[in-house]
């Protein structure tokens, strides 16, 4: 069989799926936002069409480090919800 130009394109539409859906399940083994009550205040905000990145620093009222320490080897503590999900409801 002859490979044309459609079926390169669709080669690599299935290529680029595959790529995007490794990249989102390798991010998503990083833990989620807890959905409770601590923290409904901030998935409201997000709700309420407020940026990730203005929400971030205020995660830092609580986790600073020293009131609630992170895990040895965590990154640097910034953007937090570029790598902490929060969960679908
Ligand atoms: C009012 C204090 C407070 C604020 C503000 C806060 N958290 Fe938390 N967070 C906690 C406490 C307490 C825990 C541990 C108990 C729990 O799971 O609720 C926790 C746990 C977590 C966990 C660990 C979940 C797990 O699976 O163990 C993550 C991730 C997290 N918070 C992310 C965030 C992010 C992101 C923000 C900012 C949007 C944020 N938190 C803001 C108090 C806070
Ligand atoms: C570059 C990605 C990245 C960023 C940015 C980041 N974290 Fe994490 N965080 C991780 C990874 C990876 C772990 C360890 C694996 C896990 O528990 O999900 C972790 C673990 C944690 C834990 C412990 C979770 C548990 O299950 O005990 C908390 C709490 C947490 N992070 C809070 C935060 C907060 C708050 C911020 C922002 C101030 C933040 N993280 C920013 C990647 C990140």
């Amino acid at each position: 069989m002859k490979i044309g130009k459609k079926d390169w394109l669709f080669i690599a539409l299935v290529g680029i799926v595959l790529i995007v859906f490794f990249a989102i399940s390798g991010e998503e083994k990083t833990s989620k936002v807890p959905l409770d009550d601590t923290h409904r205040p901030y998935y409201d905000m997000l709700k309420a069409g407020k940026a990730k990145k203005e929400v971030d620093p205020l995660c830092k009222e609580c986790h600073d480090g020293v009131k609630i320490p992170f895990p040895k080897d965590h990154p640097e503590p910034i953007r937090c919800l570029f790598c902490h999900k929060v969960v679908k409801q």
